[in-house]
């Protein structure tokens, strides 16, 4: 079954401002790829959506249609339901109510790496399936394995971060169970001087290869349309930093 609950990390308020000062607009270049496909679009699903930031963006820019953002952490979604004009849902799929009238669903941020389990992913994909109207597009990105991103996390790279009230984050990383082929967990330690640190949070994320996973989505019902390797739309190469993919709904 697929995973119900998300990341405890999204479900701390205070973790969920700092994701927000951790990766500002300037640092979104997925944005700037995501948003022309969503602004095409007459309603989009944002799965994953977090603090919604993505969705807003959308509707500043003019978005008419339907826009809903789906999280199942409580302390994102919190803030996410600061944006007026779109549907903020709490929970994953399968969603009661969000059936076959996407013409996009998106899913960024690596949101799709917190799936785990192979059946959890291949019913998952189903279930993006029925939330699209035939011929409805997927667009989502998973970090290419074969760049081997984890072992830029390190503690010896920590990031400091400014929150609203001016107090000072510092994030340090360290991994805590190595790729194993499939997986990599680690945690996050914050520290600063806001009263409510330090906090930690422990992840575990799934890679996918770039093959297998586009045999997965074609046995769920979608046709690949297109994979690039980078958010400047390169073409998919070994070494690139991403697996985007956008798929089509047969
Ligand atoms: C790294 S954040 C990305 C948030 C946002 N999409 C962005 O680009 O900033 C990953 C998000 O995925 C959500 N998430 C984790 N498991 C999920 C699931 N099974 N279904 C939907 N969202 C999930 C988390 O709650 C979190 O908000």
């Amino acid at each position: 079954m697929t995973e119900m609950t998300g990341d405890p990390f999204y479900d701390d308020h205070l973790l969920s401002e700092i994701y927000d000062a951790w990766h500002p607009r300037a640092v979104r270049d997925d944005f700037d790829f995501y948003l022309p496909l969503i602004m095409q679009a007459n309603a989009v699903l944002d799965i994953g959506c977090g603090t919604g930031t993505l969705l807003n963006e959308a509707r500043q820019y003019g978005h008419r249609g339907e826009l809903c953002g789906l999280d199942p952490g409580q302390g994102v979604l919190a803030r996410a339901r600061a944006f007026e004009g779109i549907t903020f849902v709490l929970g994953t799929l399968p969603q009661p109510g969000l059936d076959a009238r996407f013409d996009l669903a998106v899913m960024t941020g690596h949101a799709f790496q917190a799936i785990l389990a192979d059946d959890d992913v291949d019913q998952f994909l189903s279930t993006v399936r029925q939330c699209l109207v035939p011929g409805g597009a997927f667009a989502f990105e998973t970090r290419n394995p074969l760049a081997r991103p984890w072992e830029t996390w390190t503690p010896d790279l920590p990031a400091v971060v400014r929150l609203d009230d001016n107090s000072r984050v510092t994030i340090t990383t360290t991994v805590t169970s190595g790729f194993d082929g499939r997986t990599v967990s680690f945690r996050h330690d914050f520290a600063g001087d806001h009263p409510g640190l330090p906090l930690t949070s422990e992840s575990t994320l799934r890679f996918h290869d770039a093959e297998t996973l586009a045999k997965r989505l074609e046995e769920s019902g979608f046709s690949l349309e297109a994979r690039y390797g980078d958010f400047q739309s390169r073409p998919f190469t070994a070494k690139s930093p991403e697996i985007i993919t956008i798929a089509r709904r047969r």
